[in-house]
C-alpha cells in the first residue's frame, strides 16, 4: 500500500497539470482532434502500454500485467461544450465560446494519473487495464456507443466510470446500486394545417390550437397511461409557428424530450404519444409527422461491479464518506452504452468546497473544479484495479 500512496503522491502535480492544458485547449464534442493528440503524447511517455487510437478523436492504452487474468477497462471522457467561460481560472480556455464546464478535463487528467502509477505496477497485476479515453459525451450518439461497436469492449470483464459533480462535497462520493442515470430521447412534431389570413380562421386549419391541445394531451400519457411508480419525464421544450400578427401559419413544430429510467416505458411512450397527435390531428382535419430520434440508454450500475465500488470508495475516502444514492437522476450519460456490453459502475465523486467557490453546478459557465477531487479519482482508478488484480 505504501508504494501505492507513494507512486500517486508522485504524480500529483503532474495530474494537475494535464488537466489544466486539457482545460485550457477544449474541444467540441466529435471535434476532439487536439485534446486526443495531448493525451496520446502524454501515454507515450509512459512505459510499458499499448496505445491505439479506434476512432479519429479517442484513444485507448493497454497494460498487460505479468500475470494474466481478468481485463478491467476504467474510462474518462474527454469532450467541452459550447459555453463561454467565465470562470476566472488564469487557465481558462483559449478556445472561445469553447468551455470544459462539465469536468472532462479532470476525467481525462485523472485517468492519465491512473495510467502513469498503474504502469509501474505492471509486474503485481494478475489480468490487463484498458485505459479508455472517450470522445462525445455530451452529444447523442455519444463516443462510448461507437467505440463498442469498434470492439473496445471485445476482451473486456468489466468497467469503471468516475464523474466530478460539485453539487457533492469534496471528499464524498456517491454510489446508486442499479439504474442510476436516464435513457434520454428526443421527438420533432409536425402539425401541418392550413395557413391562411389571420381574419378568416373558418378559411384555415390552425396548427397552433391544435398544437396547444397535444402539448396538453400529451401529458395525459405521463398521469393516465403509465404505472405511476415509473412516471417519466415527458418535456415539449420547443414550439415553434408563425411570425405574423395576422397570419395563420401552416404549420407548428414542437420538440422535446423523454426520459425515463423503465425499459418498458421507454418503449411504450412513442406510440402512446403518436396516437395522441394523430387523433388530434385527425379531429381538426389536420396532418402530421412524427419524429423519434433515440439518445442514450438507461444507466444501469451491475452488483457485481456496485459491490467493488463500495468496496473501493471505503478504502479511499472512508466509510464516512461514501454516500448510497437512493434514487437515480434523470440526467443522461453514455457510460450506459459500455453497461450493455459489461457489468460496469459509475461514480459521482464530489467537488463542490464552499469556501473554495466550487459548489457552482455542471454546465455552468462559472463551473470551477476543486482540484483536490483529482488526487482521489486517481485513487479511486488505481483501487479498482488494486481490489480485482493485485493481491
Ligand atoms: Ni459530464
Amino acid at each position: 500500500m505504501q508504494t501505492v500512496n507513494t507512486l500517486i503522491e508522485s504524480v500529483k502535480n503532474e495530474v494537475i497539470g494535464w488537466r489544466r492544458h486539457i482545460h485550457q485547449y477544449p474541444d467540441l464534442t466529435f471535434n476532439e482532434q487536439k485534446t486526443a493528440n495531448y493525451i496520446y503524447e502524454q501515454l507515450e511517455k509512459i512505459e510499458g502500454l499499448q496505445l491505439s487510437r479506434p476512432t479519429p478523436t479517442s484513444v485507448t492504452a493497454y497494460l498487460a500485467g505479468a500475470q494474466s487474468g481478468k481485463t478491467i477497462a476504467l474510462r474518462g471522457d474527454i469532450d467541452a461544450l459550447p459555453i463561454t467561460e467565465c470562470s476566472g481560472e488564469t487557465f481558462s480556455s483559449t478556445n472561445t465560446g469553447v468551455m470544459h464546464a462539465c469536468g472532462h478535463d479532470a476525467h481525462a487528467a485523472m485517468l492519465l494519473g491512473a495510467a502513469k502509477v498503474l504502469a509501474q505496477l505492471k509486474a503485481q497485476i494478475k489480468g490487463n487495464v484498458l485505459f479508455i479515453f472517450q470522445p462525445a459525451e455530451e452529444v447523442p450518439p455519444g463516443g462510448a456507443k461507437e467505440l463498442v461497436e469498434k470492439g473496445v469492449l471485445d476482451n473486456v470483464d468489466m468497467i469503471f466510470g468516475l464523474h466530478v459533480f460539485p453539487n457533492i462535497e469534496t471528499g464524498k462520493i456517491s454510489l446508486k446500486r442499479r439504474v442510476f442515470s436516464a435513457s434520454s430521447d428526443n421527438f420533432d412534431i409536425t402539425i401541418k394545417g392550413v395557413g391562411g389570413h389571420g381574419s378568416m380562421p373558418q378559411n384555415c386549419i390552425d396548427p397552433i390550437t391544435i398544437g396547444a391541445e397535444v402539448v396538453s394531451a400529451l401529458q395525459q400519457i405521463v398521469a393516465r397511461n403509465l404505472d405511476p411508480l415509473h412516471a417519466p419525464v415527458l418535456t415539449v421544450a420547443t414550439f415553434q409557428a408563425g411570425d405574423s400578427y395576422n397570419v395563420i401559419p401552416t404549420t407548428a413544430h414542437l420538440a422535446g424530450t423523454l426520459r425515463t429510467h423503465n425499459k418498458d416505458v421507454r418503449q411504450k411512450v412513442p406510440q402512446l404519444m403518436e396516437r395522441i397527435v394523430a387523433g388530434i390531428t385527425q379531429a381538426h382535419g389536420a396532418d402530421y409527422e412524427f419524429k423519434w430520434t433515440t439518445g442514450y440508454t438507461i444507466g444501469d450500475n451491475a452488483e457485481e461491479t456496485c459491490d467493488i465500488a463500495q468496496q473501493v470508495i471505503t478504502n479511499v475516502v472512508g466509510e464516512d464518506n461514501l454516500i448510497i444514492a437512493s434514487a437515480p437522476m434523470f440526467g443522461s450519460e453514455d457510460f450506459s452504452s459500455y453497461q450493455e456490453k459489461v457489468p460496469g459502475c459509475f461514480l459521482f465523486m464530489g467537488s463542490g468546497n464552499k469556501a473554495k467557490g466550487t459548489t457552482v453546478g455542471l454546465h455552468n459557465a462559472k463551473f470551477i473544479l476543486d482540484e483536490d477531487v483529482l488526487d482521489i479519482g486517481v485513487k479511486m482508478h488505481v483501487g479498482f484495479v488494486q481490489q480485482l488484480l493485485i493481491s
